[in-house]
C-alpha cells in the first residue's frame, strides 16, 4: 500500500517534472496555431533555394548566417535569422521547415506547417527566369495543394481543414515583380506594357493566387506589403545622388493599394477569410529616414558586399562586411538585416492599427 502511494508519488513527480521541462523549454506553451505556411521570395527563404541546383539566388554560404544561432549559413538571405523564423517564434512555432528539404529528407510531416519561399520568387512566373531558377508563387500554390492531399490522407478531410483553417498563412511576394519591372538595370527585364497596366496584371494574379490557397483550406492570412524597394542598396547605387528609386517605391505602394482592396472583397465574399495586412512599405521607409530613432547608424548602404554602398557586389566569401549588423538596416543589396526583421515582425504582431490592419498579427492568431 504504502508502496505503491510511493511509486504513484514517484510517478506524479516524473511526470510532473517532464511537464515542467516541457512547458519551459519548448514553444507549446505559447503556440497561438497549429501551423505556419510560408509563401514568398527571399525575404522568407530558409533554404528552399539550397535544392535548386540551376538557380543563382542562393545564400547558403558565408557570410550569410554570421549571426544565426549555428553561426553557419543556412540558406537565408540574412546575417542571421529572417521575417520567417521571427513569425514562427510569435506565433510560438518552430521555424517552418524548407519544403523541399522535407521532399529530400523523404519526411512528410507538415502538421505544424512548412515553408515554400524562394529567392528570386515572384507572383509572375518569369521573375525566376532572371535567376535562372526558382519556386515561383505558383509553383508554391502546386506544392500547398501537395501537402494538403497528404494531410487529408493522414487525418482526413475534416482533420486537415481543422488545421488549415486555424493555420496562419504568411505572404511575402512581389518585391521581384517590382523590381523587374522597374528595378534598374541590369534587372527591368520583365517590362510588359505600361506600368499601370504591370501592375494591375500582379493584383490579378495575386488575387487568384490568394483564391487557390483558400480553397485549399486556408482562411487566415498574414499579408506582407511590398516595402519600399526603391530604397535598397542595389536601386540607390544606381542613382548618382544614391537616392532612393521613386517609380519602383511609386509602384510598390500602388500595388499594395490594390492588394488591400483584394483583401476587403475577399472577406465580403468568401466564408471565413481572415486577413491581417503589414504595412513594410511605411514602416521599413521610417527605419530608412529616421535610422537612429531605431538603434541603427547605416540605412543607405549594405553590410556585406563591395563597392559603392557595398551595391557593386553581393554578399559573397570575398565581400567585406561590417562589424556589428545590428547598426545597419541592410544586411545585402537587397536584404535587411535580422535585426531590420525582428522590428518588422514585431510591428506586424503587436502593431497599431495604422501599420497592420484591420487585425495585428496577434488578434489574427487568436481568433
Ligand atoms: C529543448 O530544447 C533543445 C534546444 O532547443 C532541444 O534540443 C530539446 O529537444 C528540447 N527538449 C524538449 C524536451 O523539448
Ligand atoms: C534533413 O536531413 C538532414 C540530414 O539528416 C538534416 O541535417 C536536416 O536538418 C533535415 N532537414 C529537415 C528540414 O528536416
Ligand atoms: C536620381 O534621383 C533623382 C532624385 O530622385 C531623380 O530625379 C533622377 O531621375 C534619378 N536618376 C536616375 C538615373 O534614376
Ligand atoms: C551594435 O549596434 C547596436 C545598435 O546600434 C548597439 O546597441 C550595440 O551596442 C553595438 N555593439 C557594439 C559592440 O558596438
Amino acid at each position: 500500500m504504502i508502496n505503491l502511494t510511493t511509486r504513484g508519488l514517484f510517478l506524479l513527480m516524473v511526470l510532473g517534472s517532464s511537464m515542467l521541462i516541457l512547458g519551459l523549454n519548448s514553444t507549446s506553451d505559447a503556440q497561438m496555431v497549429p501551423a505556419l505556411f510560408v509563401f514568398g521570395d527571399s525575404l522568407v527563404d530558409v533554404g528552399n533555394n539550397n535544392h535548386l541546383p540551376i538557380s543563382i539566388a542562393k545564400a547558403n554560404f558565408p557570410h550569410n548566417g554570421i549571426d544565426f544561432p549555428t553561426h553557419k549559413p543556412t540558406g537565408r538571405f540574412s546575417n542571421g535569422k529572417n521575417a520567417a523564423d521571427f513569425l514562427a517564434e510569435k506565433l510560438g512555432l518552430p521555424s517552418s521547415p524548407p519544403y523541399l528539404s522535407q521532399v529530400h529528407n523523404k519526411s512528410s510531416n507538415f502538421l505544424t506547417g512548412v515553408s515554400f519561399a524562394s529567392g528570386g520568387a515572384g507572383i509572375f512566373d518569369g521573375t525566376d527566369q532572371l535567376y535562372r531558377q526558382s519556386i515561383t508563387m505558383n509553383k508554391q500554390i502546386e506544392y500547398f495543394a501537395t501537402v494538403q492531399g497528404q494531410m487529408v490522407q493522414q487525418l482526413g478531410q475534416a482533420g486537415a481543414d481543422k488545421i488549415l483553417s486555424k493555420a496562419v498563412i504568411a505572404i511575402v511576394i512581389g518585391s521581384n515583380d517590382i523590381l523587374g519591372y522597374f528595378g534598374s538595370s541590369p534587372s527591368g527585364q520583365l517590362k510588359k506594357g505600361t506600368p499601370q497596366e504591370f501592375v494591375d496584371s500582379m493584383i490579378v494574379a495575386i488575387k487568384s493566387q490568394l483564391k487557390s490557397i483558400y480553397d485549399l483550406g486556408g482562411r487566415k492570412f498574414a499579408m506582407i506589403g511590398i516595402g519600399a524597394v526603391g530604397c535598397c542598396p542595389s536601386q540607390r547605387d544606381k542613382n548618382k545622388t544614391e537616392t532612393c528609386n521613386e517609380a519602383a517605391n511609386f509602384w510598390a505602394s500602388k500595388y499594395n493599394q490594390g492588394l488591400q482592396s483584394v483583401l476587403q472583397e475577399y472577406t465580403a465574399q468568401l466564408k471565413d477569410f481572415q486577413y491581417t495586412y503589414f504595412d513594410t512599405y511605411n514602416v521599413l521607409l521610417n527605419l530608412i529616414q529616421q535610422p537612429a530613432a531605431y538603434g541603427f547608424k547605416e540605412a543607405k548602404a549594405a553590410c556585406c558586399g563591395l563597392g559603392n554602398l557595398k551595391a557593386k557586389v553581393a554578399c559573397l566569401p570575398f565581400s567585406s562586411y561590417c562589424p556589428n549588423r545590428s547598426d545597419h538596416v541592410f544586411w545585402d543589396l537587397y536584404h535587411p538585416t535580422e535585426a531590420t526583421a525582428r522590428i518588422i515582425v514585431d510591428t506586424a504582431f503587436n502593431g497599431p492599427r495604422q501599420y497592420a490592419f484591420p487585425l495585428n498579427l496577434q488578434q489574427l492568431a487568436s481568433l
